[in-house]
């Protein structure tokens, strides 16, 4: 996400799948939040259990269930197996999958089977192009924005926001000036959709905001509570790097767990649905899902749906993918069954009480 030579940015994506199945790089002195909320029991639900549906709509696009494979890779050798195991699963559950940064696939033509890849298992899908905050600033040619979206026959086309992870990063990219300004122009010049998407720190109300004003279609929160990507860099500047400690010990337990929770950015972000002047806009929940009961919670907080990396990295990793989205699904219908509600837009119109028995909808 930087100026750095290529064989670096290839060596990071590599590092970044590695660090994120074997070392501690969750975060840990912060949750999702998801806890702190249960759904209210009905003892009437008046619908049988084999009545639920799941399917919603995304982007315009009808969706077999409220979940997507978030964006993680591409642009390496073993990317080319990840991304055609997450496009077999996307196309299994007709959910929608992101695909990881593809700047490898503008820097080095070499690469680019490790993306598209993914519509040759994924055909009916709605799948998501992505490209960071600071390849946005720095300009992105029509020549670029084209090869990106083609390569996948992108539905949307994600922009990451991760100047965290950056910060951190051996060879991060600090610029993040005139971002939104760049950020508008190209929402006006691409002929899909543009997500806006952090990685792990979340996107607040007020920015969600300046989002929407710069013509962004669907906000993913992206939330704290998952993979904290301060943890994945500190890592690979401290241990790879070999880089000398930057920060103070008594600031750096605190910047590593920086981020506002997913749910808390979920609560923000959806009141602005609320706005008479706000424009229409989607909200995806990410950052920390961990099962089908976080996938409820989050859509009764306002998500249209809900998101997940590194939890499905894991589970490709340990080869029981298909299983864990089926499992998270069937949570779903569960607590679907038990609130009384046969649909996810129903499910949305839940409340969910808080522990001192506040009430959100
Ligand atoms: C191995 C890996 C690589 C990732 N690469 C990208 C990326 O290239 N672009 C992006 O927008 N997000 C990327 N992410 C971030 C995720 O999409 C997600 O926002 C973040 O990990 C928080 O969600 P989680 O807690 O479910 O993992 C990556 C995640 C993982 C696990």
């Amino acid at each position: 996400m930087n100026d750095a030579p290529p064989n670096i940015t290839i060596e990071r994506k590599h590092n970044h799948v590695e660090l994120c199945l074997n070392e501690a790089v969750l975060f840990d002195a912060k949750t999702s939040g998801f806890e702190a909320f249960e759904f209210r029991h009905n003892a009437l639900p008046e619908l049988r259990f084999s009545d639920i549906g799941l399917a919603t709509t995304f982007i315009g696009r009808k969706i077999a269930a409220p979940l997507m494979i978030s964006s993680m890779t591409g642009g390496f050798d073993k990317a080319v197996m990840l991304n055609r195991r997450f496009a077999e699963a996307a196309e299994h559950f007709g959910i929608p999958l992101g695909i990881g940064s593809m700047r490898q696939a503008l820097e080095n033509g070499s690469q680019r089977e490790s993306f598209s890849i993914v519509r040759k298992y994924a055909p009916s899908v709605p799948v998501l192009a992505n490209i960071g905050a600071p390849e946005v600033a720095k300009g992105l040619s029509a020549d670029d924005i084209r090869i990106i979206l083609e390569l996948v026959e992108a539905d949307a086309l994600i922009v990451h926001l991760n100047a965290a992870q950056e910060l951190f990063q051996p060879e991060g990219d600090t610029d993040f000036r005139h971002v939104l300004h760049k950020l508008s122009r190209l929402a006006a010049a691409v002929p899909v959709p543009v997500i806006a998407k952090e990685v792990g720190c979340g996107i607040s109300g007020e920015c969600a905001r300046k989002l929407l004003d710069a013509g962004v279609k669907v906000i993913d929160i992206a939330g704290a509570g998952g993979i904290s990507w301060q943890k994945v860099e500190e890592f690979r500047y401290l241990r790879l790097a070999g880089k000398e400690n930057r920060f103070s010990s008594e600031a750096l337990g605190e910047l590593l767990n920086w981020g506002i929770p997913t749910a808390s950015c979920l609560i923000e972000v959806a009141e602005l649905k609320k706005l008479p002047e706000s424009p229409e806009f989607e909200i995806i929940a990410s950052g920390g899902i961990r099962s089908g009961l976080d996938i409820a919670k989050a859509l009764a907080l306002g998500a249209n749906i809900a998101a997940s990396a590194g939890q499905l990295l894991k589970a490709v990793h340990e080869d029981h993918l298909e299983k864990t989205i089926e499992t998270w699904l069937n949570d779903l219908r569960a607590v679907l069954f038990l609130t009384g509600t046969a649909t996810p837009e129903q499910l949305r119109k839940q409340h969910l009480t808080y522990k001192n028995r506040q009430i959100f909808s």
